[in-house]
């Protein structure tokens, strides 16, 4: 009996030390990052592992890609069926999200758009259970380069969560972030509407043709259209190097960490983006009261 007060009084008073020295640590450690998603949204890094030969490579796999599934129903038919079967799977609960796969949105007017949602454990899926599209190299040249270019950025939002004191968001079985790779391609009849937040824990815009269309604001309590600008980069986008920029999703605001909301305006050209997402494993998000959004549709 004595035996078991004096363990539950080691447990309150190791859990109460843990909590005073993450309140410390967060104090020190939380100010420039978590100051400067405050102040402009976002955080520009230099990625010298990935430019625009990894890139460049990856959109005309793409192009390729989307070709081949517009051209073979049957096939994108299956791609879809294990998308549904692959959301209906206990990793599925890793990501806590139902986006994963292709969505050709090419035909639909405004959105105008082809993009495929790419993670580790979808391709280890389609892998296993699907061994016949190892045999198309359309799809295999594109999912092997997703992995590829997925590959180093979990360590990214792992020094961000632990920057802002939140090192147990990612804590799972697995040794690395949730990490959803989006690849779109903006056709030149897309057109902007309204700013979006994203539904994640950090977003990392990884690269894009056109930067001059992405733009954004800091969060605050009422947006108009002037509020959003397009971010001034530090760094360029070249053949082994690229900007890219770090910016919070709506899954932080427990935290008050809050969404920089964004938007890609409409160009009239060819536009293509690759978008790292960093998702909360088994999270349920709670129902958030955020900032309204203002249209960019002139009439
Ligand atoms: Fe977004």
């Amino acid at each position: 009996m004595k035996n078991k007060s004096y363990n539950k009084l080691m447990i309150v008073l190791r859990t109460l030390l843990l909590s005073i020295f993450l309140i410390v640590e967060s104090s020190a450690c939380n100010i420039p990052l978590a100051e400067q998603f405050r102040q402009i949204g976002y955080v520009e890094i230099c990625n010298e592992k990935h430019g625009t030969e990894t890139f460049d490579c990856l959109y005309s796999c793409f192009d390729e890609f989307i070709h081949f599934l517009q051209t073979n129903p049957v096939c994108e038919q299956k791609l879809y069926a294990a998308k549904e079967r692959f959301i209906r799977s206990s990793d599925r609960q890793y990501y806590s999200t139902n986006f994963f796969g292709f969505y050709d949105e090419s035909k639909r007017a405004g959105r105008n758009q082809v993009s495929f949602y790419y993670s580790i454990h979808l391709h280890e899926f389609l892998n296993f259970h699907y061994p016949e599209f190892n045999e198309i190299p359309e799809i295999t040249r594109f999912l092997s380069l997703c992995y590829e270019v997925q590959q180093p950025y979990g360590n990214i939002f792992d020094q961000a969560a632990n920057e802002l004191g939140l090192e147990t968001i990612f804590t799972s079985n697995y040794d690395h972030p949730p990490i959803l790779l989006k690849v779109v391609k903006y056709l030149p009849s897309y057109k902007a509407t309204h700013p979006h937040y994203d539904g994640t824990a950090f977003s990392l815009f990884l690269d894009s043709t056109d930067n001059q269309s992405l733009l954004l604001a800091p969060y605050k309590s009422s947006f108009k259209v002037e509020d959003f600008t397009c971010p001034v980069r530090t760094f360029s986008r070249r053949y082994n190097q690229n900007s890219i920029l770090l910016i919070p999703g709506i899954l932080l605001t427990e935290f008050a960490i809050y969404p920089t909301p964004h938007i890609v305006t409409q160009s009239g050209n060819t536009r293509y983006a690759t978008i790292a997402f960093a998702m909360r494993p088994h999270f349920v998000p709670q129902k958030n009261e955020l900032s309204p959004l203002p249209n960019f549709i002139i009439e």
